[in-house]
């Protein structure tokens, strides 16, 4: 939702591109499941040839690299290697995706040139930052039908360990990269996850990337808003917005915004896991319409699909070619429900918008999950033996009044998918402790304690009052893209702030001035909950912790510090 400017003009719709490693990922398959098994043989066989071009390397078993693996030079590959690509670039970095207990999805760009065809790279995986004693030493294809994008399903790795990764041409190499395995299924270790959302390049700096890459974490997950189809320029100068969803302005789209040192730095030092809203292909969309005139909606939205599965760090299913929504267990203490509140929904009720009375946004014939996803997480909620149930959810789930006649702020939230969100929320009442719900979209700042309707005791007409607490839920600020006291001004997002909090007894916490970005911090006896504050103003902003907030296990409530 939010930030809409403008509109383009519709042409030609280019086809699916596919991102994937020549030798271990077909195109549309999850690889979850891989094992090891072909890594080993494969490394086996690609240090064996290096050592048969003259590159003096080992053989694993106590192997190790030679000094040239661990210099982490330009001169890094034999020179008579005579597959690999020569001087290649990386300009949109690398990204560790969708982390396992045993790998992640390991990804980069080596742009070919349009007529160049496919290249290879060396891809390396070790457990010490030299890049020493590999545990993965492979061949990997950037192929010209995917832009230059590598997809490589790392597998066979140790749980709760670092690892670090390089992807090497001749005579170049991408910088080294850094990622953690999921926890074993035993751990009881702590768990720290980082939040970050809307991102409208134009719109301001990424210093928050910068300190998002200096915390201490397990991932990372961007909660939607990656990309913008359109922005309002901004801070930067510059005022970059390809309307014309085609495969190659959307490919551009998202070059354009990894030019960022800051961003790129963020990914190089930790797991990643990307959520799917709106902005990723067009403000407001559902799974019927769009906010432009019809022509081309479903080849352009696939258009923005096939982009994202190439430009992010993920599986793609060959079974369900857009899902997204996926868990991930962190020990015992977290289980992650990442869902899509997008593709599947309704349309949204009155016409969209908010601040007016819409009896339709109750209609329990409407759905913002779908049904295979609502069964899939109401399933998972119910059998998880998790200490903690994360849902990662890319729009506002607690009720948000805005008037004193009980009107609604939005109905692109779950304020327009009520009744679903009292049936998920009466579940987490009756059946799921300790549920943590940690969304992005706003741009403003909220935390509240989720009832089982959303809507605290004693809520404005029209909205039915909670009579069970459910959880708790942590909205959390734009790193850049417009809040509220960028449009209105300071001195009225103070204002609104106020009228927010006179009609939701839920809210204990808003805030529509600041930017910046989450972090949880939770074991097996509380959540921590901590705002970071970073201006969007400048490029060298510092950081500090804004607000925080606590959860007792156990209890659905929220205690501020
Ligand atoms: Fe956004």
């Amino acid at each position: 939702m939010k930030a809409m400017i403008g509109h383009g003009s519709d042409e030609n719709v280019h086809g699916f591109g596919k991102c994937y490693s020549r030798v271990h990922w077909a195109p549309h398959n999850a690889p979850v499941e891989e094992t090891n098994d072909r890594h080993v043989s494969s490394r086996r066989a690609f240090l064996a040839a290096l050592a048969g071009l003259g590159g003096a390397v080992a053989l694993p078993g106590g192997a190790s690299a030679t000094s040239a693996w661990r210099a982490g030079t330009p001169a890094l590959i034999p020179a008579a290697a005579p597959d690999l690509i020569r001087a290649p670039t990386f300009p949109e970095g690398i990204m560790a995706g969708v982390p396992r207990m045993d790998g992640a999805m390991l990804w980069t760009r080596a742009p070919r040139g349009v007529f160049e065809g496919d290249g290879s790279l060396a891809l390396l995986v070790s457990r010490h930052d030299d890049l020493s004693s590999p545990e993965i030493a492979t061949t990997v294809t950037a192929a010209k039908q995917a832009d230059g994008c590598v997809h490589f399903p790392a597998a066979g790795l140790r749980p709760g360990e670092e690892y670090y990764y390089q992807f090497r041409g001749r005579d170049t190499a991408s910088p080294i990269g850094r990622f953690r395995t999921l926890r074993p299924a035993d751990s009881a270790e702590p768990v720290r996850i980082g939040f970050f959302t809307c991102q409208g390049y134009t719109e301001g700096y990424y210093a928050a990337h910068r300190h998002l890459a200096a915390e201490d974490l397990d991932l990372v997950i961007g909660l939607g808003d990656y990309v913008y189809e359109a922005t309002a320029p901004g801070p930067r100068g510059i005022d970059f917005n390809i309307y014309p969803q085609i495969m190659p302005a959307m490919r551009a789209k998202y070059t354009f915004y990894r030019q960022d040192a800051d961003l790129r730095a963020m990914h190089a030092k930790h797991a990643f896991l990307p959520l799917w809203d709106d902005h990723e292909f067009r403000n407001n969309y559902t799974k019927n319409k769009w906010s432009f005139p019809e022509p081309f909606f479903q080849s352009k939205k696939s258009a923005a699909w096939a982009t994202w599965f190439e430009r992010m760090p993920v599986p793609r299913s060959a079974a369900e070619l857009t899902r997204t929504y996926r868990s991930l267990r962190l020990g015992r203490t977290v289980e992650l429900f990442a869902l899509d509140t997008r593709q599947y929904r309704d349309d949204q009720p009155c016409g969209d918008g908010g601040g007016k009375a819409c009896p339709d946004a109750d209609n329990p014939a409407r759905t913002m999950l779908g049904t295979a996803q609502k069964s899939w997480l109401f399933g998972g909620l119910r059998d998880s033996g998790a200490d903690w149930k994360l849902l990662a959810n890319p729009n506002m789930m607690m009720g948000m009044v805005s008037g004193a006649n009980g009107e609604r702020a939005y109905l692109d939230t779950w304020d327009g998918y009520g009744a679903e969100r009292t049936e998920l929320l009466s579940l987490a009442a009756d059946r799921v402790e300790n549920l943590l719900v940690v969304t992005g979209d706003d741009h403003d700042t909220f935390a509240a304690e989720l009832w089982n309707t959303g809507f605290g005791p004693g809520s404005a007409p029209a909205n039915p009052p909670g009579t069970r607490r459910a959880g708790v839920e942590f909205v959390v600020p734009s790193v850049t893209s417009t809040n509220t006291g960028d449009s209105k001004g300071a001195a009225g997002a103070r204002t609104e702030e106020q009228n927010r909090l006179s009609h939701n007894s839920h809210l204990k916490l808003v805030d529509m001035v600041q930017h910046g970005y989450g972090v949880l911090d939770v074991d097996g006896d509380g959540a921590r909950f901590s705002y970071r504050e970073v201006d969007k103003l400048s490029a060298s902003a510092g950081v500090r912790t804004s607000y925080e907030f606590t959860v007792p296990g156990g209890n659905a409530t929220l205690e501020r510090h």
